[in-house]
């Protein structure tokens, strides 16, 4: 987590920083900083403090004009949330000022081994990396002393430095963590993530591992870290601001959830030329050739795998096993003799994934990402990659991703099947059952009068059970309601103990086959004090129910049956006054394990 962005060029520096880190905030929000070059007293300024980066627009509103900077936006990992643990940290003397963002998981030894007497200002990990580069400094000339330090590093790091004895230089590193290099006519721009370089570099190269770069304002150099020249790859940045920001809409997740139907049809568009698939013929056949897929992913992600099991299982008769990133990292269930790993992931940064992909790839073995991101360190690492196209998702909890990736799952297993249904005409049917579900909801209401307690239960029936775990995890995930997504039949078999007077249980009906059963499960919670209501799909709904949505192909009912739960989410949020894109503790992309 943690974003970090550096300038070097021909503007003000302290706005490009900003701007950066006002869009890379989703990364971690508990403090903000920034360092810019005071030409007047020739030293570099730090300005930080716990707190978001509107605070520090604040604070640096007065700051001299510098052509200089560096900023970061933390997620707390080692030490407190404070001004002292902000970024950035510096050196004994301040000659050197670093952002970091990543995990040294060694810091304490080469505190013993190497700065046993320098004093320090933080409990971070970061502050080590600038205080061994000022100790190495003192024999080796500057870079040599930087990547003398990133060779003693255990963990992942991306990493800018300056240095107050050459106020015309940045230098960044990147080991696991994501860093990009942007280039433009104003200058240098390095940052976490593609979005802080929108309208300030008109080219992208996205850093591999242990490279180490020098950037002036004219000029940058990459190296690997035995100092060997690298070569710049340069892409087109595509995205344009009016994706990075919030439009008409309040907040970022309700933007992104009324954006869903046209993402399944950009999906549509990027997927299909006229009805022929555009998916490389070696990745489906990866897929057909695997005696077993291992569908890896955390989070929501993991959820819309669940949901990509039954699809491939169903279509195209291909067993699947799904597994929490963090689990299979350390503890790999017996594999198949010739398995597919398919890792879904909308940030492609994961830690918990990468840490199964490392290992994978030391293993020989195929993989297959399945990201938002065709930039990120997942996608660039895996044997093959395709993407989501859901555009840049900002708010902490992820809506449209889920949906483009239950969409694209769906593409992948239905071109491995006998093709029973038209997909296009049936994903072009669930783009529509949204809209007319989002044009005419009310589910605002509805969460002023059943969500009134501090816990909750969403429960279903076969997909809608998969639905019911997402729904549970936006629930909790943004209004701290407590809640479980339950196995309708399963309550009875131990949790229904939890139902008392008003207890919330949210039936998600969408199969008639099981409608009955889940509806008899409804009245056991309701003889026991439950308030329930349902979301049921037309085809199931009977008098007294309460939300109903048009009804599309049986396999892509998640796709419409999601969209109440993430407004219920949203709206029991809203009515709590709650940080709705930014909910506590939490980060977008989550890159430590
Ligand atoms: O970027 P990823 O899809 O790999 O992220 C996985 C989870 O961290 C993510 O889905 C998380 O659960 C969401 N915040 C849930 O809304």
């Amino acid at each position: 987590m943690c974003g970090i962005v550096g300038f070097i060029g021909h503007k003000n520096a302290k706005d490009v920083v900003l701007n950066g880190l006002t869009r890379l905030e989703y990364r971690g929000y508990d403090s903000a900083g920034l360092s810019l070059y005071n030409q007047r007293y020739q030293i570099f300024d730090v300005y930080k403090d716990e707190g978001r980066v509107a605070k520090l627009v604040e604070s640096t509103k007065h700051a001299d004009f510098s052509t200089i900077g560096i900023g970061h936006t933390r997620w707390a990992t080692h030490g407190k949330v404070n001004k002292e643990n902000s970024h950035p940290h510096y050196s004994q003397t301040r000659r050197f000022i670093v952002v970091h963002n990543g995990v040294i998981e060694n810091y304490q030894e080469l505190k013993d081994q190497y700065l046993h007497n320098h004093v320090f200002q933080s409990e971070t990990d970061t502050e080590v990396i600038a205080q061994l580069i000022e100790t190495f400094s003192q024999t080796l000339h500057v870079e040599n002393a930087i990547t003398t330090t990133l060779k003693l590093l255990h963990g992942s790091y991306a990493l800018l430095v300056l240095d107050s004895n050459d106020p015309e230089k940045i230098y960044a590193a990147k080991y696991k963590s994501p860093l990009i290099l942007g280039v433009g006519s104003d200058g240098i721009t390095i940052a976490s993530d593609l979005m802080a370089l929108v309208g300030y570099s008109s080219d992208y190269h996205a850093l591999d591992d242990k490279t180490f770069i020098v950037a002036r304002k004219d000029d940058v150099r990459l190296f690997n870290l035995d100092h060997q020249p690298l070569d710049l790859h340069l892409k087109k940045i595509e995205l344009d601001d009016a994706v990075t920001t919030k439009g008409e809409y309040a907040h970022y997740m309700l933007k992104e959830i009324h954006e869903q139907p046209s993402v399944i049809r950009r999906i549509l568009t990027n997927y299909y030329d006229k009805d022929i698939v555009q998916i490389k013929p070696e990745i489906l056949s990866a897929i057909k050739d695997a005696d077993r897929l291992y569908i890896l992913a955390a989070g929501t992600s993991m959820h819309a795998g669940l949901i990509g099991k039954q699809l491939f299982e169903k279509l195209c008769e291909i067993p699947v096993e799904v597994h929490i990133a963090s689990e299979f990292a350390y503890q790999k269930p017996l594999l198949s003799k010739k398995p597919l790993f398919i890792l879904v992931t909308q940030s492609g940064e994961t830690a918990d994934l990468r840490a199964c992909l490392v290992d994978l790839n030391e293993r020989g073995f195929e993989t297959l990402t399945i990201t938002n991101v065709p930039t990120s360190t997942l996608a660039r690492e895996a044997t093959y990659s395709i993407e989501l196209f859901a555009g840049p998702e900002i708010a902490v909890a992820s809506t449209k991703a889920y949906v483009a990736q239950v969409s694209v799952l769906t593409i992948l297993a239905y071109e491995l099947s006998q093709k029973p249904f038209d997909l296009h005409t049936e994903l072009s049917k669930a783009a529509i059952s949204i809209e007319n579900f989002l044009a005419s909801e009310n589910i605002r209401e509805i969460v002023r009068h059943y969500l009134t307690r501090r816990n909750a239960f969403f429960i279903g029936r076969g997909l809608d059970y998969f639905i019911g775990l997402e729904a549970a995890l936006k629930l909790k995930e943004i209004s701290y309601i407590q809640t479980e997504g339950f196995a309708a039949g399963e309550l009875k078999h131990g949790t229904i103990a939890l139902i008392e007077d008003s207890t919330p249980v949210i039936a998600l009906i969408s199969d008639p086959k099981m409608s009955p059963n889940t509806r008899s499960n409804l009245k056991e919670v309701q003889a026991r004090g439950a308030k329930t209501f349902k979301i049921v799909l037309e085809s199931c709904k009977i008098e007294g129910d309460e939300v109903i949505i048009d009804d599309v192909y049986s396999l892509l009912t998640p796709l419409v049956m999601v969209v109440p739960t993430q407004l219920i989410a949203y709206y029991a949020a809203l009515e709590r006054a709650y940080d709705i894109d930014k909910p506590r503790n939490l980060a977008k992309s989550v890159t430590v394990e």
